[in-house]
């Protein structure tokens, strides 16, 4: 008895003190900010200090990884630590991410998230700002991609993303404000209510003509046609009400967002949080998740005008302060020793809108481009006193997938044993250990073409990479100009496919200016021989899966997915007092 009395003690104690010196957790995910953008990584007027003491108290990445591009497919790998294309949240071209809230598409509820799994393991966790995976199926509070549903105990903040339709001086109306300029051109020029509408009824009416349908037939389809255009304008035309939304939890609290006082706001929840976790002994992990410095730029107007880089860099400088205030939150409550702090950013600046968007340094390309060191290589530092010397710098080539994993090994917790896991623990680079990549290669995809692969021989120093695609840049520059967004995946697009590839060897060039060539280097037939067989072997582990960002369910809003406040106004502000920071610039 007593034996089984003391077994008893030892399960229910023993997992409980070893708890206790498990890390807490904060990731902090900027939007759209380029590596250029980063003060430790080489930007000289934003200023970032707060961001650069994270560097300087621990870890720098110098070849972090996105898995995409853009920020849905992005953002969805670094949660479940597997590429997009297993799951359907590659996207095809057009525009691989979430635009309408009242869209089913999203993260489907199979997928794993590494917040869920901290959360099996006791801990309290909290999504504060952008999630943008998705959150109706079927009806309009069903939350079926809602971040609760992914391991979020709490969340506070926008279920979509911020975006140019969010800012109110700019008109909402996608089709005349100056939004339009860069967002809906190419997208939705051919759109026109009038002329679509007005093609759909003269086709039916020569099918009626030639007596190809009836006229009951010719009614009903027509309506139907006509319902789906107005339907869809109108959405269009009120972007900013329909998805320029917060919620906290299940409930919506602002509509349209007022973005402009958005990050004051996170960060009183971020600092409540932790106080409230500390307060209760509990242990957290917390991600903060910036709509910094996406388009619409709207700081809060303690930062406006005040760095030298414009709206953006004052959106960047707004994120630096609010990352400082979480620190130093940290600090006061004496959680900083023993909390992993990872910050980064969910994929490269975005080039084609000029001062608009960031800067990517010395790597070519940006938003959009999965193949493109620019696109995807990402501003990335890690800070964990008990486990992470300060001033360490991981140059290998590590993924922002893998982060699942780590915090795996971190919790002694087992990995997903039923599906593929892209992402690789990590923690033995960051406690310093001077080995080679643990990925041999990865896979770096636009939407769901494969762009460009990553080698890492075991021996000697070098990482390889093959683009098997290149991008149609505007002559002189590395993006596809205004007119195409971003750049796009496919031949339609302009893509071409290099056969052989591309080589590069990015340990030496990183800015991939010279291509290997056979007869320069004789490693070049060998590599890519490897290359290619990897790729082949890559291709057989990837399933047949449902394309969660498919047309249909992407780009036809469902009036009854529509998240809504105060129905049938859709309208609603929440009343903070942002008194109580103190805001020094
Ligand atoms: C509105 O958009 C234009 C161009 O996109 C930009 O130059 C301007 O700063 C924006 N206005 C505000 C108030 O943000
Ligand atoms: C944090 O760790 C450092 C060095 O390991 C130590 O000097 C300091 O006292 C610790 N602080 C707290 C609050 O535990
Ligand atoms: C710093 O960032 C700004 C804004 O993105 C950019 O214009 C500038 O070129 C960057 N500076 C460096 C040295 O990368």
């Amino acid at each position: 008895m007593a034996g089984v009395l003391w077994l008893v003690f030892l399960s229910v104690v023993l997992p409980i003190s070893r708890a206790d010196d498990r890390p807490n957790f904060v990731f902090l995910v900027a939007d759209d900010v380029g590596i250029g953008d980063v003060g430790c990584f080489g930007n000289d007027t934003i200023r970032t200090p707060n961001i650069d003491s994270i560097a300087a108290n621990g870890a720098k990445l110098t070849q972090h990884l996105a898995a995409a591009a853009v920020c849905t497919p992005s953002r969805s790998a670094f949660l479940t630590g597997r590429l997009p294309v297993r799951f359907g949240m590659a996207g095809t071209d057009l525009p691989r991410a979430l635009i309408f809230l009242a869209a089913p598409a999203g993260l489907p509820r199979s997928e794993v998230t590494f917040p869920q799994m901290a959360k099996d393991h006791g801990y309290q966790t909290a999504l504060i700002g952008k999630w943008h995976l998705g959150l109706n199926c079927k009806w309009a509070g069903d939350h079926c991609h809602h971040p609760s549903k992914f391991g979020f105990d709490y969340f506070y903040g926008l279920p979509g993303s911020n975006s140019p339709e969010c800012d109110p001086d700019n008109l909402s109306d996608m089709f005349t404000g100056p939004t339009a300029k860069i967002f809906t051109k190419r997208m939705y020029s051919r759109l026109r209510l009038w002329e679509i509408a007005g093609s759909l009824f003269l086709g039916f009416l020569a099918l009626k003509h030639f007596q190809y349908i009836k006229w009951k037939t010719f009614i009903v389809w027509s309506f139907i046609g006509w319902s789906a255009i107005i339907l869809l304008y109108a959405f269009l035309a009120n972007g900013r009400q329909f998805n320029c939304v917060m919620m906290r939890d299940d409930d919506v609290i602002e509509q349209p967002l007022d973005v402009s006082t958005l990050t004051p706001r996170m960060t009183l929840e971020a600092v409540k949080f932790l106080e409230e976790r500390k307060a209760k002994k509990e242990q957290f992990l917390l991600e903060v998740s910036y709509w910094n410095a996406h388009t619409a730029l709207l700081p809060y107007k303690e930062f406006r005008g005040k760095s030298r880089h414009g709206l953006y860099g004052d959106t960047v400088e707004e994120m630096d302060w609010s990352i400082g205030v979480v620190m130093a939150t940290l600090e006061r409550l004496g959680l900083t020793n023993n909390t992993f702090v990872y910050f980064t950013s969910d994929n490269g600046a975005h080039m084609e809108i000029g001062d608009a968007g960031g800067s990517n340094g010395i790597y070519k390309g940006g938003k959009g481009q999965g193949g493109s060191e620019g696109g995807i290589r990402m501003p990335t530092l890690v800070q964990w006193p008990r486990k992470i010397r300060p001033g360490t710098v991981v140059t290998e080539a590590t993924s922002q997938m893998d982060i699942f994993p780590t915090v795996a090994d971190i919790l002694k917790a087992p990995l997903p044993q039923d599906r593929v896991m892209d992402g690789r623990n990590i923690l033995p680079l960051l406690g310093g250990a001077k080995q080679p990549s643990p990925h041999d290669f990865l896979f770096h995809y636009c939407g769901n073409v494969l762009h460009a692969v990553r080698y890492r021989p075991r021996k000697g120093s070098v990482t390889w990479k093959a683009h098997f695609a290149s991008y149609p840049w505007l002559p002189g520059t590395s993006h596809c100009g205004v007119q195409q967004m971003v750049c796009y995946c496919d031949v339609q697009w302009g893509v071409t496919f290099n056969d052989p590839p591309l080589l590069y060897d990015v340990t030496n060039d990183p800015t991939e200016d010279r291509p290997i060539s056979a007869d320069s280097n004789p490693k070049y037939r060998e590599v890519l021989d490897v290359i290619t067989k990897a790729v082949e072997e890559h291709k057989q582990s990837l399933t047949k899966v449902d394309d969660q960002l498919a047309a249909g369910p992407l780009f036809l809003p469902r009036p009854w997915l529509q998240p809504c406040c105060n129905f049938p106004f859709c309208n609603c502000q929440e009343e903070v007092d942002l008194s109580s920071l103190k805001i020094t610039v």
